[in-house]
């Protein structure tokens, strides 16, 4: 495990993010994805930047982003967002009323070595400090799925080839004491 701290976002990483998530989306398409992919990367690139911009302008409420870096260097994000539109569609309303975790992005070079868990375990305690007891968590890609199915269970509900034939939306919801402490 590698010795990293976890601290809120600053106005002052914005540039750093946008580089970062240019970086780990375009990694992560590319594994998941067979072609095809340029378009998908350059928006979810501007939704990540426009949850950024969310955090700082609700100073953390509406969007609220934990940054993991290693000697002053961001090397993964994590955030939570009390509302979530694809979850609330996804489900079609049962969860409208349901926060999300998201967001959760680690450099290529730094996977696997606990920094994800640890931003979600500070996401989980922040969550907790604002007395919410359940989140949920979505994910389209197969090689992440495999990580979430490990630390929260299997899925409460799957959109069969929503993104494409074959490739499903999974989405958790789960209670924060109870999965806290897998990660
Ligand atoms: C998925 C991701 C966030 C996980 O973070 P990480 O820092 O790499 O993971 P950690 O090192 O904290 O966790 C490793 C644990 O997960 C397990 N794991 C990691 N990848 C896995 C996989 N594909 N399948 C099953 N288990 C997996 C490891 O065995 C390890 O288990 P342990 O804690 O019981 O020892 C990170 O790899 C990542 O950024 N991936 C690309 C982007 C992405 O897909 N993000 C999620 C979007 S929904």
């Amino acid at each position: 495990m590698i010795d990293i701290k976890v601290e809120r976002l600053i106005e002052s990483n914005i540039s750093e993010l946008h580089n970062f998530f240019q970086v780990t989306l375009l990694d992560t398409f590319k594994r998941e994805v067979d072609s095809g992919y340029e378009e998908d990367v350059k928006e979810e690139v501007e939704t990540k930047m426009k949850y950024l911009k969310e955090d700082l302008d609700s100073n953390g409420e509406l969007c609220h982003f934990i940054l993991a870096k290693l000697n002053n260097k961001i090397i993964g994000t994590v955030c939570y967002r009390p509302y979530d539109n694809l979850i609330t569609k996804c489900s079609n309303g049962k969860y409208k009323d349901e926060g999300a975790v998201g967001t959760v992005y680690i450099l290529p070079e730094y996977q696997n070595m606990g920094v994800g868990s640890k931003l979600m375990h500070a996401i989980l305690d922040y969550i907790k400090s604002i007395n919410i007891e359940t989140f949920c968590l979505d994910s389209g890609f197969k090689i992440a799925q495999k990580f979430w199915i490990k630390k929260l269970g299997e899925p409460q509900l799957i959109v069969k080839d929503f993104w494409d034939i074959g490739y499903d939306h999974y989405i958790w919801r789960v209670e924060v004491k109870k999965v806290i402490n897998n990660f």
